[in-house]
């Protein structure tokens, strides 16, 4: 028989996989029936974001139900000091990458990318003149270094408050891994940025992180959440 408690938090993560998916598909059909401005456009991607990220909790959930039921009970191993700051910090990661996120999809909807030229200088300058293009793209360049600072201050957090959680400590891991590829893919997409061959391939290499970035950030703060409650 099904735990409710748990059934109930699969639902959580199916519903809002369906609500979100629904958003998106109707902003997507308003922008094509009316004219829609690029800051409204711009969101398209949080909300997809959020979809996917749903689905990779429900991935999550599934594979710990499996564990779980495979030895006959939840498993309660070193759940003990979580604090709770591990689940605050993570949010406000989590609030602060949605910026660095709509700010990259808004490059990709005004077609500005070309705002900065050359890595990790910006049209040669360390700081460019805010002009046209150029600030929107140095903005997401700059928010992206502050968020690498971010996650890999998480893990520092994590690593130091958890009594060394296997499970937190893991997915702390992953997202510095996939923070530090986005970036190196964020550098790759501006090197191919006059070949629109290649650029379609380091566009979606850059899209695709992110969703597992988020999804990974994501499950950290969920996990760190059931965590500390259950002290
Ligand atoms: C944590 C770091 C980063 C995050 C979370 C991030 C996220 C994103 C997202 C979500 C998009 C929109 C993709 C789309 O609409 O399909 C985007 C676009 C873009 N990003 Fe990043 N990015 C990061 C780092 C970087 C870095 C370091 C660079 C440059 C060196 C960069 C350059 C760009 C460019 C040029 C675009 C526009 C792509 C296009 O027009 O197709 N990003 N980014």
């Amino acid at each position: 028989m099904d735990d409710p408690p748990r059934s109930r938090e699969a639902l959580i993560y199916a519903g809002s996989a369906l609500l979100f998916t629904i958003l998106q598909a109707a902003l997507g059909a308003m922008a094509v029936i009316w004219p829609t401005s690029d800051a409204v456009l711009a969101t398209h991607f949080g909300i997809s974001l959020i979809a996917f990220s749903s689905t990779w909790l429900l991935s999550a959930w599934a594979k710990r139900r499996v564990l779980d039921n495979g030895k006959g009970s939840i498993r309660r191993t070193s759940y003990s000091r979580i604090p709770a700051s591990i689940f605050g910090w993570t949010t406000a990661i989590l609030v602060y990458c949605m910026g660095v996120v709509y700010l990259g999809a808004y490059i990709r909807h005004t077609q500005s990318a070309g705002g900065c030229i050359g890595w990790p200088l910006c049209n040669g300058e360390l700081v460019p003149e805010l002009t046209n293009a150029t600030g929107p793209v140095f903005a997401h360049r700059l928010g992206a270094v502050i968020m690498l600072i971010a996650v890999v201050l998480l893990l520092v957090l994590v690593r130091n408050k958890t009594e060394g959680n296997k499970e937190l400590l893991s997915i702390a891991k992953l997202s510095v891994a996939l923070v530090v590829t986005q970036v190196l893919s964020g550098w790759l997409l501006t090197s191919t940025l006059h070949n629109e061959d290649v650029y379609v391939f380091t566009s979606l290499l850059h899209t695709i992180i992110i969703s597992a970035l988020f999804s990974s950030l994501c499950l950290l703060a969920v996990r760190a959440k059931q965590m500390s409650s259950r002290r």
